[in-house]
């Protein structure tokens, strides 16, 4: 077998750490993304593989499959960085990057300082009336209905009402930013590049009037604070909107279509839920463990050695958190769906310094949106006979979900 060529820092991988896993287009990973990358630690610690993800630089990557391992990678951002992973400014020909994720300490560590408290929860506490009120909005005209698209018509646009809700944006923009989220995230080329524009300008003429004056929202805070003395730069403004966009949008959407998914395959546990409900939060833990959607990337400053396999400078890595929430090393009897299960020490969020900064609005969203459903509507199930799929390398989300009741 011919060693893989890598790009111009990296050497050659030897054959016997190769596998052609695409994130892609694999049958079997679109069919159940979590069991497919949790099997793959049955039989490699680490390999590389050539298909490697879109949404990284392109090329080929390692992927890590052992939760103590990837726990290690993100918690090491000097030796595996996150700068330099998503190039979307430089696609428009700009200078910001995405604000705080592609950022390493020490840059990293002053931007989350001062974003930290932006979602803290006390700020999410805040906001708790306003993310039932939106899914409540949702909810109500699908209770003549007898059946629904969930992702059309519940998960794609409750997080973003939420998001139009922080940023003090009207939520009759909510058609726009769907639209965005789905050429932005989900498309490639020159619908994503033109969609990435449209954003971006439409974000400028927003933080350009929060600057003229200030309103009790997200982005005026932004433009009228201070960083050790200093204003914002239109860059770091930029690069944090659009950051803000990009993760706190599909990633609510993916989780909520496994979540449903899961309550519609399970009536037992729908049932539970519905005669307990102060459990949800507990039960949502255990889903975001049992389906994490995120597989994240870095790229090594220096050569690694793991038990003689060595990841090169500028190599990719991967880190697939379904790997590590159902990890047996890592959590007990991981193969069971317990919703009762507490603590929970799951990796859904991520682990280090870029762990997910949105984790307590996440949770409130995934919370109302069950808590509703189960009050507003009857118990759901899937339609008979019907195929699901999943897509996304980054992100992976369910391509439909219709429910029934
Ligand atoms: C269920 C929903 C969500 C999941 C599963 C999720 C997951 C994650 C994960 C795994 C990371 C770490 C990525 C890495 O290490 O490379 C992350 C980072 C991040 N997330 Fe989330 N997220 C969710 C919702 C949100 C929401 C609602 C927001 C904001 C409103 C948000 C904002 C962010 C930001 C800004 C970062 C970058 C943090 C940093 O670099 O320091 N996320 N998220």
């Amino acid at each position: 077998m011919p060693m893989i060529e890598q790009s111009d820092e990296a050497g050659a991988i030897d054959p016997g750490n190769v596998e052609f896993f695409d994130f892609e287009n694999d049958e079997e990973y679109r069919k159940d993304p979590q069991g497919r990358l949790n099997g793959l630690r049955d039989r490699h610690r680490l390999f590389y593989t050539p298909k490697g993800r879109k949404s990284l630089l392109g090329g080929g990557t390692w992927v890590f499959t052992h939760g103590a391992d990837i726990r290690a990678v993100l918690q090491d951002p000097e030796t595996f960085r996150s700068s330099g992973n998503r190039p979307f400014g430089k696609a428009l020909g700009e200078n910001w990057v995405l604000v705080p994720i592609d950022l390493d300490p020490p840059e990293h560590t002053r931007m989350r300082k001062f974003m930290n408290p932006l979602f803290s929860p006390k700020r999410v506490a805040e906001l708790a009336g306003k993310v039932e009120r939106r899914a409540v909005e949702l909810i109500t005209p699908l209770q003549g209905r007898q059946g629904c698209s969930f992702i059309e018509d519940f998960a794609r646009p409750f997080p973003v009402t939420i998001f139009l809700e922080m940023f003090g944006l009207p939520v009759s923009e909510m058609p726009k930013f769907v639209d965005w989220v789905e050429a932005i995230i989900h498309s490639q080329g020159q619908v994503q590049l033109d969609a990435m524009r449209e954003l971006r300008d439409y974000l400028a003429i927003v933080i350009e009037d929060r600057r003229q004056s200030p309103r009790d929202d997200l982005i005026s805070l932004a433009v009228t604070a201070e960083i050790e003395g200093k204003a914002l730069t239109y860059d770091e403004l930029m690069g944090m909107c659009i950051m803000l966009f990009m993760g706190g949008l599909d990633t609510v959407t993916s989780s909520l279509s496994f979540i449903f998914r899961h309550l519609a395959e399970n009536p037992e546990h729908q049932e539970f839920l519905r005669k307990f409900p102060d459990m949800i939060p507990t039960a949502i833990e255990e889903l975001l463990r049992a389906y994490p959607i995120i597989t994240t990337g870095r790229i090594a400053s220096r050569d690694v050695d793991f038990d003689g396999i060595v990841i090169r400078k500028g190599e990719n890595v991967a880190c697939p958190l379904a790997c590590s929430s159902r990890d047996p090393d890592e959590i007990d009897g991981s193969t069971e769906i317990d919703l009762t299960r507490n603590p929970n020490r799951h990796s859904a969020f991520g682990f280090g310094p870029h762990r997910c900064i949105g984790s307590h609005l996440a949770r409130r969203e995934l919370v109302v949106a069950v808590e509703q459903w189960l009050k507003l509507l009857q118990p759901f199930r899937l339609p008979p006979n019907v195929q699901l799929s999943a897509t996304g390398a980054g992100v992976v989300a369910l391509d439909t979900l219709p429910l029934v009741w």
